[in-house]
Order: C-alpha cells, then sequence, then structure tokens
C-alpha cells in the first residue's frame, strides 16, 4: 500500500454515483466491507513502517471517513424516491410549470378606487364585519322598524337577543366608528366585506364588497361631494364620463342621492347594458343627517359631511362588462385569468 494508491481511492470515492439503492449497498461492501478495499488496507496498515505510522493513519482515517460521507449522501439521495415510490426518478429532468396566480378582480378594483381617493387625500378605514346594532343601524339614525333591522334582511348571530350582533350590512359601521373616534376633520374610505340575506343570482349576492367614503369638515357642502364624485368616475371610468343625480333616501344622508355615470359602453346613446338608458347606477351618497353627527358627538351646527357608498362587484362589473357576479365567487380559473393583463 502507498499513499498513491490512497489518494487515488479517495478520488474514487467521492466520484462515486449509484443508479439504484442497491448499488449503495454494493460500494459499501466492496469498500468498507470485512474484505472491502479501504478494510484490507487497515489490515496492510500493521505492517506499515513505524516512522511512517502517523501519516498513514491520518491518511486512511480520513478515506474511512469520506466513504462512509459518500455512501450516506448517496443512500439519502434514495430516501426520498423511496417514499414516492419510484427509484428510478430522474432529477435531472425539467421540472413542472409553475403557473403563477393572478390579482381577483375584486381586489384588483378595490385597490384602484382607494388608490384614487388617496390621491384626493383620504385615509383608509377599515372594522369588524361582526357589529352590534349601534353601529350598523341606530347611530345612522335607522328608525326602530326600519326593513333592514328585519332578520329578512340582515343576518343576526344571536336573533333573540335585546343586545343584537349581526353581520354588517354596509360599511357605514365603520364611518360610525371613525366619528367616534377621530379628530375632525375627518376624510376615509372603509373598504370592506358585507353581508344581506338575499337569494344569490346574477345581480345579487349575500356576500360582496363595497367602499364607503366619509368627508366631514366645516363648511362641506353638495358641491363639494358632486365634484369628488366627478373627479372619482373620470378617473375609474374614463375623462370623458359624466353623472347624473337623482333625489333618493337613507335614513343617514339628508338629501340624498342615487348616483349614476354615462354608459361607458354606449357611451350614453343607449344599448342593452344600460338598458337603453344610456345610464348606469354606481352609488348612492348624501350630505350626513345631522342626527348621524350628533349620535357620534359632533356639533352639526359647526361641521357638515357627505358620505357615498359603492358595491365594488358592480364597480369591477361595469368596469370589464361582467354580467354576472356570481363569476367572482366561484373562481373559475377561466375567468380570473381575464385579468391577467389588468394587472
Ligand atoms: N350605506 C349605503 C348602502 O349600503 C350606501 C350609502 C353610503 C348611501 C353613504 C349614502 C351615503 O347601500
Amino acid at each position: 500500500m502507498t499513499k498513491e494508491e490512497i489518494e487515488q481511492l479517495l478520488q474514487k470515492i467521492e466520484d462515486l454515483k449509484a443508479q439504484k439503492l442497491q448499488d449503495v449497498e454494493d460500494i459499501r461492501v466492496k469498500f468498507l466491507g470485512k474484505k472491502g478495499e479501504i478494510t484490507k488496507m487497515f489490515e496492510e496498515f500493521r505492517s506499515v513502517l513505524p516512522e511512517q505510522k502517523k501519516e498513514f493513519g491520518q491518511k486512511l482515517n480520513l478515506l474511512k471517513t469520506k466513504a462512509a460521507e459518500r455512501i450516506e449522501v448517496l443512500r439519502q439521495g434514495f430516501e426520498n424516491v423511496q417514499i414516492a415510490g419510484c427509484e428510478k426518478f430522474d432529477f435531472t429532468k425539467p421540472g413542472d410549470k409553475f403557473e403563477l396566480g393572478t390579482r381577483h378582480p375584486i381586489s384588483l378594483a378595490r385597490e384602484e378606487i382607494l388608490d384614487i381617493f388617496g390621491k384626493f387625500g383620504y385615509a383608509v378605514a377599515e372594522g369588524p364585519e361582526i357589529e352590534d346594532d349601534w353601529h350598523v343601524f341606530t347611530a345612522l339614525n335607522f328608525p326602530p322598524d326600519h326593513p333592514a333591522r328585519d332578520m329578512q334582511d340582515t343576518f343576526f348571530i344571536n336573533p333573540d337577543s335585546n343586545d343584537p350582533i349581526l353581520l354588517r350590512t354596509h360599511t357605514s359601521s365603520v364611518q360610525v366608528r371613525t366619528m367616534e373616534r377621530m379628530p375632525l376633520p375627518i376624510r376615509v374610505v372603509c373598504p370592506g366585506r358585507v353581508f344581506r340575506n338575499e337569494a344569490i343570482s346574477a345581480r345579487a349576492h349575500c356576500i360582496f364588497h363595497q367602499v364607503e367614503g366619509l368627508y366631514i369638515d366645516k363648511n362641506v357642502s353638495f358641491a363639494d361631494l358632486k365634484q369628488a364624485i366627478l373627479l372619482f368616475v373620470r378617473e375609474m371610468f374614463g375623462p370623458d364620463t359624466q353623472i347624473r343625480m337623482r333625489p333618493s333616501y337613507f335614513p343617514f344622508t339628508e338629501p340624498s342621492t342615487e348616483v349614476d355615470i354615462s354608459c361607458n359602453i354606449c357611451g350614453g346613446k343607449g344599448c342593452n347594458i344600460c338598458k337603453g338608458t344610456g345610464w348606469l347606477e354606481i352609488m348612492g351618497a348624501g350630505m350626513v343627517d345631522p342626527n348621524v353627527l350628533e349620535a357620534s358627538h359632533i356639533d352639526s351646527t359647526k361641521y357638515t359631511g357627505f358620505a357615498f357608498g359603492m358595491g365594488i362587484e358592480r364597480i369591477a362589473m361595469l368596469k370589464w362588462q361582467v354580467n354576472d357576479l356570481r363569476h367572482y365567487f366561484e373562481n373559475d380559473v377561466r375567468f380570473l385569468r381575464e385579468f391577467q393583463s389588468v394587472i
């Protein structure tokens, strides 16, 4: 046995490969088994000259450790494959293509709406989905017998209690929480999921998303509301978009209005999306009712404000011409992939 032989063997062991688990065992026997090459070298070590023993001993020990390590590495390479039940897995094959997901259209629309209002100086406020009667109804001037307080319209968590807990039907509840806590002036948008006891159809769902907005300061007027909405819709739907306000009623605003935009499909001429009218409804809005300000301890003789609320599904339907609300909840990848280019 020479030093060169030991070194050559070390090199050989470093380069060893195994095709299957049995090869690893064969390698172990060949080198470290009772009659293995390395074992034999240890036997020969006995006859090494005393002055060379130290050097040979170190080299042999290194060889043995390296061989054991290499065998272990080879063996581990087959461990996972064995679990998968296929010994002949080719690790050099290219991997499976991993498809990237897309942003959901509701997230895209939500972000765009918040971005636009962000540019106008609105902060974002969020609140709980499970609410009490005060924040969803009472503080918002809903009379005791209002139909929204009925189980037909609202999901109650404890229907028999005198202290009702419910799933919020609008994110106006977050506006109440903001008025209760934040210093004036207030300028917030409140995005979130809302729940209504409605049958699911192409135009309605029991779960949907809203962005509501609130602006309270001294001298806020209806003209400010109109301007804010006009600027928003032109950013969202294009610079030629017109708005139309129809008188409406909400318990929490006075006067109240329903806002339409000129149909972005036919440009106002009339088509089947706008049902020939040239207009599409997009949100409710109005001047905050003094009762609502007072309920949150805001002096209604000094401050005025406006509020608005829109459904994100509706905005996204109009922006991308989606004709059935249910698409948003079914997560059909063919539908979701259509929004890849929007990102
Ligand atoms: N909260 C109303 C809804 O959910 C929308 C709205 C908000 C209307 C603010 C007017 C003012 O339908």
